[in-house]
Formats: C-alpha cells, structure tokens, sequence
C-alpha cells in the first residue's frame, strides 16, 4: 500500500463524458493531477475541457469506443505525447442492463462484456510496459457491489463485474513486484447516466432527474481519497458494505433475501 500524491501525476480516465468519470475527472483536476480522458461523446468531453479551462485545469481527450482496439493504443500514444508517460489508469467506461437472463441473448452479453471487462482488461494489457516506468503507478477499476454479490435480472453485469474484481485481485498479486498498485473501487446505486444509457430494461427517460443512489462528485471524492491512500479495494456505502458482509457470513440467508429482488 503506497500513499500518493495527486498533484502532477498523470492520469488516463475512461467514461469521462458524464456520470462518475466526469466527476472524477473533475475532482483530480482540482487535486492538481494531468489529465487525458476519453469516452464516446466528443462534444461532451469538449465541454467538461473548456470548464476545466475556466479554473486553469487543463485535460486533454481522445474520443472513440473503448472496445476499438486501435482507441486503445491511440490513448497510450496520445498520454506518451501529451504527458511522456502515465502513473495512474482509471478504468470507469461502463455500461448496463436489466432484465431477465431467459429473455436477453448472446449480443447483449457479449456487449457488456466488451464494455465492463475485455476493454479495461486490454488496456491494461496495453498500458502495462508504460505504467510500469511511472510514478507510484497505480490502476483504478470501477467495479460494483454487484462484483461482490450478484442479485437477479442483471446477470450479464454481475458477470462482468465479479470479472473485474477477480481481475483486480490476480493483477494486483501478479504486480507486486513492479510496484504498480491495483485499487478495486466497488460503488453502490450511483447518480449518473447509468440508468439513461442501460442497454436492455426500463430507462430513465434523458434528461430526467435521478435521485437514487450517491451522487456522483462523492464517488469520485472518495475514489480520489483511496488512490491518495493506496487502498486495494474501497466498499463506497454501508449499505454496499453491509451486503457483503451478510454475503460472505450467511450465504444461502442472501439468497433467499436477493431471490426476492426485482419481482
Ligand atoms: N450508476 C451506478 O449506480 C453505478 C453503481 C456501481 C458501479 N457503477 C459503475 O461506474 C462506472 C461509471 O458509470 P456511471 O454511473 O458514471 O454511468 P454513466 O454516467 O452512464 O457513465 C458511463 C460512462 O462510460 C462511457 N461508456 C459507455 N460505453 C462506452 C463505450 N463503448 N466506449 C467508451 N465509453 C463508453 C460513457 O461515455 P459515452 O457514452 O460518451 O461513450 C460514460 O462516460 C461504470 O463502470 C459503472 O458500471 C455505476
């Protein structure tokens, strides 16, 4: 566990255009970190760059899909250039579905397997040789409770998420001697696009005021904490914590319990 500072790392962001990405962005620019961010929705990255200009925080972006291979390398090149290099990778791109698994199909699966898992696997397969000549390196991944236990209609992000946690922990033991720290970032029900931009299940309509869940500068204010603190995995909500707690203690109690969700 290695505490760091903030002020002038180099920081590449995912999912960057709304949501928790864009608060994050926001909240380690004020921290004095360099920032490279990238989602698919250019104006919006364009917007959240001329902000940030207002208070003299300057970012750069590439915009593209985090599951074209060639946006991936393109991210690396662009942080050689702008930055020389990077010491922080924040893997935040994500997206859902809700849903019975009988009535979803293997496109959809699949998609959120690109999005949640594969794409932030490979960049850090790409960004590795290059993370490792950095500062205090370190990778941040956005997982879930959901990565911690798993309830009805959303099993193709449960997947993804138990993934990415199971990921976390084998890089983060795999990396110990390169000293590149792997935090896992479990947040609960979130104030964000998530619920507008869900690929199968009942959308909040764009535009509409989601009320559910931490809002989103929290995420990213304690996401920002646990990367200064060198935390390996940070639980953002009692209530995330206390699921998994029971989860761990009494098994077959939480199933019953999640057997009843969604219904
Ligand atoms: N909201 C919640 O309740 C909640 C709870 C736990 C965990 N999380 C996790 O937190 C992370 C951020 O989600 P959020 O709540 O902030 O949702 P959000 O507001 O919908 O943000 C998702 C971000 O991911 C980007 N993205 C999605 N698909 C992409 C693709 N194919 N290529 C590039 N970028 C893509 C979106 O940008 P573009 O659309 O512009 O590409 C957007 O910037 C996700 O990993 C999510 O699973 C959310």
């Amino acid at each position: 566990m290695v505490k760091r500072k903030l002020r002038d790392a180099r920081v590449l962001v995912t999912g960057a255009s709304s949501g928790i990405g864009r608060a994050l962005v926001c909240e380690l620019g004020r921290r004095g970190a360099r920032i490279l961010m990238t989602a698919r929705r250019e104006e919006r990255l364009q917007h959240l760059q001329q902000d940030l200009a207002k208070s003299q925080i300057k970012t750069h972006y590439v915009a593209g899909d985090i599951t074209d291979k060639g946006l991936r390398q393109s991210l690396l090149v662009a942080a050689v250039e702008c930055f020389g290099g990077i010491d922080i990778l924040v893997n935040n791109a994500g997206v859902g579905a809700v849903g019975k698994f009988i009535e979803s199909d293997e496109a959809r699966l699949r998609e959120i397997m690109e999005v949640n898992f594969f794409s932030p696997v490979e960049l850090v397969r790409v960004a590795l040789p290059i993370l490792q000549k950095g500062i205090n390196p370190m990778i941040v991944n956005v997982g879930s409770v959901l990565g911690h236990r798993a309830i009805p209609q959303k099993s193709e992000y449960c997947c993804a998420k138990f993934a990415l946690h199971g990921f976390s922990d084998a890089i983060r033991a795999e990396l110990v001697a390169s000293k590149v720290d792997v935090l896992l970032v479990s947040p609960s029900t979130t104030r964000s696009d998530f619920f507008r931009s869900l690929l199968a299940g009942r959308q909040e309509p764009q535009g509409a005021v989601v009320s559910r869940g931490m809002p989103s500068e929290v995420v990213a204010r304690l996401t920002a904490n646990a990367m200064a603190a060198g935390r390996h995995e940070v639980i953002l909500t009692s209530g995330g914590k206390l699921l998994v707690w029971l989860d761990r203690l009494c098994p077959p109690i939480m199933d019953r319990v999640v057997s009843q969700w969604g219904h």
